[in-house]
């Protein structure tokens, strides 16, 4: 139950979990995972990744799932609980979502104006993509101001109409139908993908081993980038995970959702690979990183797939649209938790509204300028010399106050405070990976984040370390 004194519970441990796995699976899956793969030594790098999401992603997810489910609170509230002086990293994981919808919020714009042009497509519509060259449909869309900032508006305000809802009535009982679709939809278009004539091209550069990469100092890299891929995809650090497991019942087992979460992640990550590569190599065409991929390259693919493809490209857009705005959910929601809890502790409502207004309306503006900024192009002033806005809050959250606030997380749980999760994590199993998780977050997963700090650091600012 919900009243304006408590914050509400998830109804189920499936709710939970669609609900912290629609936060994982993310833009990171579709745009990140399949291209680092496949750049990174294939089968080589999954083997890598697979590691770090065994020591790192599953020790940093149960150590937050803990600290959340014990305060009952958002990230402040929680590492207020664990001492006064540590809740600064609380306002860390609280900060980092501003900055992460102030870029995600736009992209889930260019999501929506996709699924719309290409359902447009399948009746012949004049706002459908048509016979125009996907480079030039996407260049004319986001230099167009009225409509990069009117589409990242109807994203911005569906996620802040669900946060209002609350944990049942909105997160959950979203995350639960959206993200069963997500998945059929998701294998829908890998059968397609795959079955394409000249598929196994696509296939080959995702899977084949390429141990050449990591010859010399290449396997640095390969770890590099997969750590920081792992980082952002399993929404680490950034108060979500907190927050989700604050309204989790004691009862449910915290071990096996930090295992079902990451295994979830990384699966749906290797099923956008087989969804989107052989289809780009079916075409003739390079794969790439980033919005061009997602946005260009893919559209192009399903312009060339005749009579099917709009379909196909209504599928999955609506996939891309849902899986991004499960994330953007989880953003707001771990923010407006941190603050929801302060208001509480005053003795006022939790305020809910207000704060998913006013929050939401803060990273509102930053998508907006973002969303004027069109990728750079708009020639708009930028801070620190970066090209865009988009990199420039990418820096803030992804680059800084995540790993920063992941590795502090670490030094206080693994040598400040060691054992401080362990009664909560015993109070729903036996916690029999106590040993494993120990020696993660004491000595693997501190030197593994300051190098990724140290990584992330190197690409935004190109110091040409890696
Ligand atoms: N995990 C999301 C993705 O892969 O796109 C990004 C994300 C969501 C990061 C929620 C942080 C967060 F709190």
């Amino acid at each position: 139950m919900e009243n304006s004194k408590q914050k509400g519970k998830f109804q189920s441990n499936f709710g939970f979990l669609m609900a912290a796995i629609g936060s994982a699976v993310g833009l990171g899956n579709l745009w990140g995972f399949p291209y680092k793969m496949g750049n990174g030594g294939g089968f080589a790098f999954l083997f890598l990744y697979l590691i770090l999401a065994v020591c790192i992603g599953y020790s940093c997810m149960l150590a937050e799932f803990a600290i959340g489910r014990k305060s009952g609170k958002g990230a402040i509230g929680a590492y207020e609980r664990i001492g006064r002086r540590f809740m600064f990293n609380g306002w860390i994981a609280t900060m980092a979502p501003f900055f992460l919808m102030m870029f995600y919020l736009c992209l889930g714009g260019y999501c929506i104006k996709y699924l719309v042009a290409n359902f447009g497509d399948i009746f012949g519509a004049s706002w459908g993509v048509g016979d125009v060259a996907s480079g030039d449909f996407f260049n004319t869309f986001v230099a167009d101001p009225v409509q990069a900032v009117g589409f990242t508006l109807i994203f911005a305000v569906l996620t802040i109409v669900i946060v209002m809802g609350g944990v049942a009535n909105g997160l959950e009982r979203f995350s639960v139908i959206a993200m069963p679709a997500l998945f059929v939809m998701l294998l829908i278009t890998v059968i397609r993908s795959v079955t394409l004539p000249g598929a196994a091209e696509g296939l080959a550069f995702m899977f084949k081993p390429n141990f050449e990469v990591f010859k010399g100092w290449g396997w640095l890299k390969v770890l590099a980038s997969a750590g920081g891929q792992l980082f952002f995809s399993l929404s680490l650090a950034s108060s979500a995970l907190i927050a989700y497991s604050s309204y989790l019942d004691k009862k449910e087992n915290l071990e096996k959702n930090a295992l079902i979460v990451p295994a979830a992640d990384t699966t749906v990550a290797i099923l956008c690979g087989l969804a989107t590569l052989p289809a780009v190599f079916a075409s003739g065409l390079e794969p790439t990183q980033g919005p061009g991929m997602l946005f260009v390259t893919l559209q192009t693919v399903f312009q060339s797939m005749s009579g099917a493809g709009p379909i196909f490209g209504t599928i999955f857009y609506l996939l891309v649209f849902l899986a991004a705005l499960t994330s953007s959910i989880s953003m707001l929601e771990g923010s407006v938790s941190s603050f929801m809890d302060r208001r509480l502790e005053k003795g006022k409502s939790q305020g809910r509204t207000f704060l998913c207004l006013t929050i939401g309306g803060i990273s509102t503006a930053g998508a907006v300028l973002v969303a004027l900024d069109a990728l750079g192009a708009a020639g708009l002033p930028h801070l620190f010399g970066f090209s865009t806005w988009l990199d420039t809050f990418d820096l803030f959250s992804e680059g800084i106050l995540m790993p920063g606030g992941c590795l502090i997380m670490t030094i206080i749980l693994g040598w400040i405070r060691p054992g401080y999760i362990d009664d909560e994590i015993k109070l729903s199993g036996s916690y029999r990976s106590k040993p494993f998780v120990e020696i993660c977050l004491k000595f693997l997963a501190p030197v593994f984040l300051a190098f990724i700090v140290v990584v992330q650091m190197d690409g935004f600012f190109k110091l040409g370390l890696f």
